[in-house]
């Protein structure tokens, strides 16, 4: 029972649709209906503005975290689910919300923060891989793909070390789920047609 519990609380914290509800609430703007239709923290960057967009993305990492630590919580502490899949299933909520109709975020603010959760410094690793893949590209879907793909490089290595295979397979689920959201994205870099941020 409390492992059935525990999976319901990570899907609807992954399903928390923060960008939606930010411009819905504050700037009386469904961010869906504009720019690239995303509900995550690019988005809200370039339709609300780097105020939300800092609090969206930041609302979004800690969705992932959040449900990482439910296990903390003493009634779930019970629970035998890995940390890391009750993180894969906040990701499955961030991109098809409950609270949304299903139309959610492309799992990459959320991803980050399921592996805050777990292991901070691999967190660290990813943010810094994220600028550097940003200020060498300028597009925020490119270097989001490019996170994913060092994420899965760093957790291969990880697993070799330590053994930790979970944290490799789960980080692979994660870049699967990562490609696959950017479809549209891929097809407009192909196009040469992305967006490019001008700030860094
Ligand atoms: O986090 C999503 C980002 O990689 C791309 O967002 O709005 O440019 O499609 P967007």
């Amino acid at each position: 029972m409390v492992n059935a519990i525990i999976l319901i609380c990570a899907y609807l914290i992954g399903s928390i649709p923060s960008g939606l509800w930010i411009g819905k609430l504050f700037y009386k703007t469904d961010i869906r209906q504009h720019g690239s239709g995303n509900l995550g923290g690019t988005n809200s960057f370039r339709v609300l503005g780097k105020k939300a967009g800092i609090v969206v993305t930041s609302l979004d990492i800690l969705k992932g975290t959040a449900a990482t630590l439910l296990l903390l919580i003493p009634y779930f502490s019970e629970s035998t689910i890995h940390p890391l899949i009750l993180g894969v299933v906040a990701v499955v909520g961030h991109m098809f919300p409950i609270f949304a109709g299903f139309r959610g975020g492309k799992a990459v603010a959320t991803s980050g923060g399921v592996l805050l959760g777990y292991s901070w410094p691999f967190f660290i690793v990813l943010i810094i891989a994220f600028f550097i893949a940003l200020k060498a590209t300028k597009i925020v879907s490119l270097s989001s793909m490019i996170v994913a793909v060092v994420g899965l490089v760093y957790s291969a290595i990880y697993w070799i070390v330590t053994g930790d295979f979970a944290l490799f397979i789960l980080v692979a689920v994660l870049a699967f789920f990562i490609f696959y959201r950017h479809r549209a994205n891929i097809k407009r870099i192909k196009e040469g047609t992305e967006p490019k941020v001008k700030w860094i």
